[in-house]
């Protein structure tokens, strides 16, 4: 083969390969996978570190540690479809960017807990149907961002404290 022949073939290869690479479907990871650095953990544990000020949320974080089997979460295909912490006594602001990055959520439920500060810009979980925020300590408007969530079937915002 020519060399300027197996070059266009060098070329082709690797540009292949770098479109395959970056245009491939985004993978979806099976349960019992060691994934330390899944974006759902970190905005978990982004959540947890402003929130859970008494640690009541016990997440292990072993080697082996699998988040789809902590207690408030469940998962589908391998992403956080579910975030349940009722009646877990986190306190302090919710954090912007934290719970927002979890696209994958269908179910957050922050019930009764003290949570205070403005409720922040939840309109990228664009999968939400369920949204809990009743019971907490949260000022401020309403928030608009709850407006663009289409999929929402239910959605308590009632700021009661009782
Ligand atoms: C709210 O959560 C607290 C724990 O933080 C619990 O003791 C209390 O019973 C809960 N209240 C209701 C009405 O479920
Ligand atoms: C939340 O509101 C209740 C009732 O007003 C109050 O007793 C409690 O101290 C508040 N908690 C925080 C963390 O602000």
């Amino acid at each position: 083969m020519s060399k300027p022949k197996l070059e266009a073939l060098l070329h082709l290869f690797i540009f292949s390969w770098v479109f395959l690479t970056c245009s491939s479907t985004p993978i979806t990871y099976p349960p019992h996978t060691n994934l330390l650095f899944s974006s759902d953990v970190v905005s978990i544990l982004s959540f947890k570190s402003k929130v859970d000020l008494d640690n009541t949320l016990l997440y292990a974080l072993n080697q082996r540690f699998d988040y789809c089997q902590w207690r408030d979460v469940k998962c589908a295909q391998g992403r956080v479809a579910r975030y349940t912490l009722q009646n877990s006594g986190l306190r302090g602001v919710f954090p912007a960017n934290s719970l927002s990055r979890i696209d994958q959520l269908r179910v957050l439920s922050l019930h009764n807990n003290s949570l205070s500060g403005p409720i922040p810009d939840l309109s990228s979980l664009y999968n939400l149907k369920s949204l809990f925020l009743d019971r907490n300590n949260f000022s401020g408007a309403f928030p608009p961002s709850t407006l663009f969530l289409h999929r929402i079937t239910t959605l308590d915002l009632s700021l009661t404290t009782v």
